[in-house]
């Protein structure tokens, strides 16, 4: 199972004075060293974290990967299409959220998901979908023409202890589902050091994608170390399969 690091909290605290520190691309370089599989940042449209120089540095230093979250649009077809990044996962964005709070309704946008998948694909850049655990918006994810999933965990990181057991079936479920599609099934957002076991024990989903939990850690722990936690928590729980 790979671990993708989102360094976009460390530009949060760097935009905060809009100074050169804290850096991302350092974090991303300690990230690599603590066992990320691949790096995961977010330009959002109003840059309010990671900004275009810390993609362009990055696609030239990161030695194992990049997953560049995105919104569907075609500024952002643009630069990824300049960057080309390992792969793209697709995102709703709402400019007054504070993070990404829901899945991409995939199957409301078809036409347009459509196009932009296979605008990606053949600029050489395979794409995720961000989505709700929901067997309608995976199947469109498929009939769009993307490679994989990323199955939203907000819902189960933010359930309540009675319902949370609920929250991960789903996910199981819809993990399952998505592989019988032949997508390639990550999971993300809200997982923590506390909760991130339940859900890297669904076979299924290969890849998890982890940045505030992560970053808040590496404040006391160092970047490189609070990844290699990560990494040995999602590892024991995948032996217990
Ligand atoms: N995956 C996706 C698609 C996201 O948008 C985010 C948040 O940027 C994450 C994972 C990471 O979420 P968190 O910061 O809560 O770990």
């Amino acid at each position: 199972m790979r671990l993708g690091v989102n360094v976009d909290h460390v530009a949060t605290l760097r935009q905060a004075r809009r100074t050169f520190e804290p850096d991302p691309v350092a974090a991303a370089y300690a990230a690599e060293r603590g066992g990320a599989a691949h790096i995961t940042i977010h330009l959002r449209e109003d840059r309010r974290h990671i900004q275009e120089r810390d993609l362009e540095i990055l696609s030239r230093t990161v030695a194992t990967g990049i997953d560049l979250e995105m919104a569907a649009t075609p500024e952002m077809v643009a630069v990824a299409l300049t960057y080309r990044p390992t792969f793209v996962t697709l995102v709703p964005e709402r400019r007054e959220e504070l993070t990404t709070e829901g899945g991409l309704a995939v199957a409301d946008h078809r036409e347009r998901l459509t196009e932009i998948v296979a605008e990606l694909n053949n600029g050489g850049v395979p794409v995720s979908m961000f989505v709700e655990p929901s067997e309608e918006h995976v199947v469109a994810s498929r009939e769009a023409g993307a490679a994989a999933v990323e199955l939203h965990t907000g819902g189960y990181a933010n359930a309540s202890s009675a319902d949370r057991a609920v929250r991960r079936e789903e996910l199981a479920a819809a993990a399952r589902f998505a592989a019988s599609l032949q997508l390639k099934v990550a999971a993300g957002h809200g997982l923590t050091y506390y909760n991130v076991q339940p859900v890297a024990s669904i076979p299924e989903v290969e890849e998890l994608n982890i940045g505030h939990s992560l970053v808040a850690r590496a404040m006391f722990v160092g970047v490189e170390e609070a990844t290699r936690q990560m990494v040995a928590l999602m590892q024991e729980a995948r032996r217990g399969l």
